[in-house]
């Protein structure tokens, strides 16, 4: 894959977290933990695809159905001539809709971390709009402050785009500092657009996180399988069950794997001891309503413009402002 169909590439060439000190760090707290954005190699990318497809996870459908009914209106605030930023890239599914909606947008820059994928998304995004200039950013979103230099986007107003509720993967004190950084990533009065999963009934929660078929819980063992694949740790998979839980109290779904043996992890020169029934946290996944978000955003210094939630109050799309 080249870049050719590209008006630009960027690479800042983002530092590659090194997973064995990451994994040597969270194994030394306590509780224990392991970082979720770890689950995202290819497998995992891929079991992600999966656990989007099934009939517990409503996450991604209730999200593209709301897109698709209030992309004219998130168009009629934005404007003609936008250009979209995009944190993160997906699937595509989500930007097609948003650009299919905008009126003549004139850029569409993603940036994501992962190179490889950037290229692959972005190329065909430039391939299927060609009257949308698409330009590639490969860096880290999250600790972003500004887009970097010498970057066009155009003469238009800037929108940015935050699908897939990504935010609540990030503890409401973090998701408030990204939120406030990300102000500097778009300028003065320019729109974003983020999508937020709503608090809700707890049986329905707890399911989306448990599916039937296991494609959760393998996605949840894969922070595992690394470890054995790529640090050589001797892990053996069944002495670990998935967990997934709402805790009320800090309105997410919490994963976790729990030791089902007493057992030790190996790792170079250190042994990190595991208790039986001991859990190691892996994700949280906060589930906000529509107010108590509107209230964070608002303290990352965002105007709350437009909220949308679909017909069973599954899931929420903000439409926020920075102060122009
Ligand atoms: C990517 N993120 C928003 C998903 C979520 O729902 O927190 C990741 C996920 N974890 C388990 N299932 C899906």
């Amino acid at each position: 894959m080249d870049n050719k169909k590209l008006a630009f590439f960027i690479d800042l060439k983002p530092a590659v977290e090194d997973f064995s000190t990451a994994v040597a760090h969270g194994l030394s707290q306590s509780p224990k933990e392991l970082p979720c954005r770890f689950f995202y190699d290819e497998a995992g990318s891929a079991l992600f695809e999966k656990i989007c497809e099934t009939e517990e996870y409503y996450v991604t459908r209730a999200e593209k159905a709301l897109l698709t009914r209030i992309a004219p209106e998130i168009a009629a605030i934005a404007g003609p001539g936008c250009s979209v930023v995009e944190l993160g890239t997906g699937s595509n599914a989500k930007i097609r809709i948003l650009l299919n909606a905008l009126a003549a947008p004139s850029a569409y820059i993603p940036i994501d971390i992962s190179g490889v994928h950037l290229l692959a998304a972005a190329t065909e995004i430039a391939v299927e709009f060609p009257d949308v200039a698409v330009g590639a950013i490969c860096g880290d979103f999250v600790g972003m402050t500004a887009l970097p230099e010498g970057v066009n986007t155009g003469s238009g107003p800037k929108l940015g785009f935050f699908p897939g509720s990504t935010i609540g993967n990030f503890e409401p004190d973090v998701a408030r500092e990204f939120l406030s950084r990300t102000r500097g990533v778009l300028g003065p009065g320019d729109g974003f657009v983020i999508g937020v999963d709503l608090k809700k009934d707890v049986t329905r929660l707890t399911a989306a996180y448990n599916d039937a078929a296991g494609y959760t819980a393998a996605f949840n063992k894969n922070v595992l399988v690394r470890m054995r694949n790529e640090l050589g740790v001797a892990i053996d998979l069944d002495q670990f069950e998935h967990m997934a839980f709402f805790n009320e109290a800090k309105s997410r779904v919490e994963m976790h794997l729990r030791s089902l043996r007493t057992q030790d992890i190996a790792l170079g020169s250190q042994t990190f001891h595991l208790a039986k029934n001991e859990m190691i946290h892996t994700e949280n996944s906060c589930k906000y309503t529509v107010e108590d978000f509107k209230v964070l955003s608002e303290q990352a210094g965002f105007d709350p413009i437009e909220v949308w939630t679909d017909e069973r109050h599954d899931f929420s799309i903000h439409y926020l402002r920075t102060p122009g």
